[in-house]
């Protein structure tokens, strides 16, 4: 594997095989140093056109947890602001001998379009409503874990709430969550669910009532604002009564359900309640996640040597 530009392109044994090498990740991260020589001399650049907090931030703290030299290119300040093409920043970063971009825009396909432009490895941090492969990798840790089922989610229902339209996690989460067994349910307004989401391997329900009470996990999801041209729903409030996640519905929940949200949360329209009040919520966990799941991802990806992980050597 060399570039990880999509969900769809990962198989069930990569998949597996970057999760287990995650969980290594986690037993390093849990470490007084939580620091191993792995990458050390290799170079990671965050490209990043398109805001974020939690990517940008876990992939530079993984990419030094594994000793990598990191970058950071700052779109807003850079020589793109005097006409300087994407594929001359590109080539200008890779000048410098760069192993690896990750790369967020609000345009899908730009992550592939910058292999063609570099031999360095591209990750997609994010592009567009296309894909966003490591917040998938890290939902389907944090559930595997929660749930104590090592990468299996075999007999579990994923309800995926609101906003599929726009949501390049909504689709990757629908490739790795189906791959490793789970059963995904769609949930939200009509106008809010791609019209060829029928032909995805889902079902597909228009209120949150009629499953909330049903499934092992309820995955919320932001109305992507940033990304709509119309309106989409006849009100934000008529959306959260149908939609949002309120107490009341909480307490429909199975037991054992958890409640996810990738972030970030808009409170009061498709939040309702403080996930830190709920035991319930894994939001807080799926950030905390994201570090040894995109040390994986780097890792794999970059070669390290696997001798290296287990030293716990400070370089
Ligand atoms: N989940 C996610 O991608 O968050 P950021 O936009 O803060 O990176």
């Amino acid at each position: 594997m060399k570039h990880l530009l999509s969900a769809q392109d990962l198989t069930h044994d990569d998949i597996i095989a970057l999760l287990d090498m995650a969980d290594h990740m986690a037993e390093i991260n849990s470490r007084p140093v939580p620091k191993v020589p792995a990458l050390r001399g290799k170079t990671v650049v965050s490209v990043f056109f398109e805001d974020s907090t939690r990517t940008r931030l876990s992939f530079e703290t993984a990419a030094k947890r594994l000793s990598a030299d990191t970058m950071t290119f700052s779109a807003s300040t850079s020589s793109l602001n005097k006409g300087e093409s994407l594929r001359d920043t590109i080539e200008t970063l890779s000048a410098m001998r760069v192993d690896a971009f990750v790369v967020r825009h609000k345009s899908s396909g730009v992550p592939l379009q910058i292999t063609q432009w570099t031999d360095a490895s591209v990750i997609n941090a994010g592009d567009g409503w296309h894909q966003h492969p490591t917040q998938a990798l890290t939902d389907a840790f944090t559930i595997t874990r929660s749930f104590e089922t090592p990468h299996t989610l075999a007999g579990r229902t994923i309800a995926i709430v609101g906003d599929i339209l726009h949501s390049r996690v909504a689709r990757s989460n629908i490739a790795v969550l189906t791959k490793l067994g789970a059963k995904v349910v769609l949930v939200g307004p009509n106008t809010l669910i791609p019209v060829h989401a029928q032909q995805w391997p889902v079902e597909i329900v228009y209120s949150l009532d009629e499953i909330i009470a049903e499934v092992d996990v309820v995955y919320m999801l932001r109305m992507q604002r940033e990304r709509m041209e119309t309106a989409f729903v006849p009100s934000l409030g008529e959306y959260t009564t149908r939609f949002g996640l309120t107490i009341e519905r909480v307490s429909r929940m199975l037991e054992h359900a958890l409640i996810m949200h990738p972030g970030p949360m808009n409170r009061g329209i498709d939040m309702v309640v403080d996930p830190a009040q709920l035991a319930q919520s894994r939001v807080l966990q799926q950030v905390t996640n994201g570090v040894p799941v995109r040390m994986a991802v780097l890792f794999t990806l970059l070669g390290g040597g696997s001798s290296q992980l287990s030293t716990g050597e400070e370089p």
